[in-house]
């Protein structure tokens, strides 16, 4: 059997059994031993069932790195707090989303056409970087290679590559190049897990494809890892035991069952993410890695607009999300989400002591979307104007809160107004400093008031910008750099 099979077929039997009895969906695994009918019957569901959940809830992921040199590493990358994610490849062609061939279970054979279309004619990797760097971001992020296997570089080893296909380039190197030449940190978006290999669904079953998928993952990381010089980020999705094939329903004795959330897959199959990564690290001794396989990572990964969660200064992390509605590939005419928003997000993250990691979605000939680029310079100009409320500050001292967050950077803290209280006065818990100071950020001073256990800053109607009134508060003496957050309770 070729490793790389067309699995979509399966999928067309029905799948109403599955729907109405199938378990638990965001986990799925197979074993060895089952009956061929039920094995259909589990790929039909997989295929069929999963297939809205792209952006699956992740249960378990890797520890954190715990070696000396860890937080020396990251610091440029907490630092920079803003990044560019770009999703291109072959799924941008049809424009319905990186998941259009899982999503339409479109035949693998059908579906690698589109590599004859893929010619990059318009790609300006610089022109990428300009509007990455004028957005303020300060590192990018792109996928080299994304579940539908196609890699956007040279691998000798696979056939499903730009450089084999209607582009003829390594649309990489470039990348890499010209991410540099801007100034930027350059990231790449790496998944470990391949469509084409039934071994991905079935790895007990079809050991030996799966073992050639694992072949591919370790060469390619190789590639990535040795052939374009200095990489800042390898930004992992998909490698860890607990994702799609590798996690909830299993085969025993006594037929399919879901298997608890926090049970990791236990099957044959061993992704050896370790061994991988670790050797990554050899190869790239400062390189960052996410927490999206089962090696230690530098930082966490969450996910969408909806999952920015809870402020946590202890662990490095990053919200990623996507600049339009919709999917993380190009889609044509997907809404491009309001600026207020994205300085939202932003500023929300921030405030919470993350980063955040806007996804862009390149068209297919490599241009960027006008509309997209808008969003960008208008980003820019934010940031041009309250950028030092967000680089290179750490969230708090006030826990986020009906008005927004906070950031701060020695003894100076930022209001992140995000909701004006009706009154227009802002209360919160007095910090140990005390404030000495308070202006609109670039503009005027505003009034304050410390009495007791209380702070009263008067926030003025419309600030610098109306999405965000970035209030900057001096102090009589710095915070400590990772601060004890205080909880805004009395702010109304
Ligand atoms: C989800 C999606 C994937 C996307 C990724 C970005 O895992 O399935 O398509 O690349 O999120 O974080």
């Amino acid at each position: 059997m070729s490793p790389v099979e067309d699995t979509w077929g399966w999928a067309r039997r029905s799948p109403l059994h599955w729907l109405k009895h199938g378990p638990r969906p965001d986990r799925l695994v197979f074993r060895i031993g089952c009956s061929m009918r039920k094995c259909s019957l589990a790929i039909v569901f997989l295929l069929t069932v999963i297939s809205p959940l792209a952006s699956i809830a992740h249960a378990q992921w890797a520890p954190l790195v715990s070696d000396s040199g860890a937080a020396k590493r990251i610091a440029w990358w907490r630092e920079a707090r803003f990044g560019m994610f770009l999703h291109w490849g072959v799924y941008s062609i049809p424009g319905r989303g990186e998941w259009v061939q899982w999503q339409e279970q479109i035949p693998v054979n059908e579906y690698a056409k589109l590599a004859e279309q893929f010619r990059a004619d318009h790609y300006d990797p610089d022109a990428w970087a300009r509007a990455a760097k004028n957005a303020g971001m300060r590192y990018m992020v792109l996928t080299a290679r994304h579940h539908d296997g196609f890699a956007l570089f040279d691998d000798p080893g696979s056939d499903f590559t730009a450089m084999k296909s209607a582009a003829h380039r390594d649309l990489v190197a470039e990348y890499v190049k010209a991410v540099r030449r801007a100034g930027l940190r350059v990231g790449l978006y790496y998944s470990p897990l391949d469509w084409r290999f039934p071994g991905f669904f079935f790895p007990g079953i079809y050991q030996q494809s799966a073992v050639e998928m694992r072949d591919q993952y370790q060469r390619q990381v190789e590639i990535l890892g040795r052939n374009y010089g200095k990489i800042d980020i390898l930004w992992f999705d998909g490698g860890a035991n607990e994702w799609l094939g590798f996690g909830g329903v299993e085969f025993s004795g006594s037929g399919w069952h879901a298997r608890a959330n926090d049970q990791p897959y236990r099957g044959k199959f061993d992704w050896q993410d370790e061994k991988t990564v670790a050797h990554l690290r050899e190869l790239q001794p400062q390189i960052l890695v996410n927490n999206r396989t089962d090696a230690p990572a530098d930082f966490l990964t969450r996910e969408g607009d909806s999952a920015m969660g809870e402020f946590d200064n202890v662990h490095p992390w990053e919200l990623c999300t996507t600049i339009t509605d919709g999917a993380w590939g190009y889609q044509p005419n997907a809404r491009v989400k309001p600026l207020a928003q994205l300085v939202g997000l932003l500023a929300g993250a921030a405030g919470r002591d993350g980063n955040l990691l806007l996804n862009v979605g390149p068209r297919p000939d490599g241009s960027l979307d006008p509309e997209q680029l808008k969003r960008l310079s208008e980003m820019g100009r934010w940031m041009r104007a309250n950028g030092e409320s967000i680089y290179g500050t750490r969230g708090g001292p006030w826990l986020p809160g009906k008005y927004g967050v906070s950031t701060h950077r020695g003894s100076t803290v930022y209001l992140h107004v995000l909701r004006r209280p009706a009154d227009g006065v802002l209360e919160l818990p007095v910090l140990s400093a005390r404030v000495v100071s308070a202006r609109v950020l670039h503009a005027g001073q505003i009034e304050f008031k410390q009495t007791g256990n209380t702070l009263k800053v008067t926030v003025p109607e419309s600030g610098a910008d109306a999405s965000d009134t970035v209030i900057e508060l001096g102090l009589s003496e710095p915070l400590p750099e990772v601060v004890k957050p205080i909880s805004p309770a009395i702010e109304r």
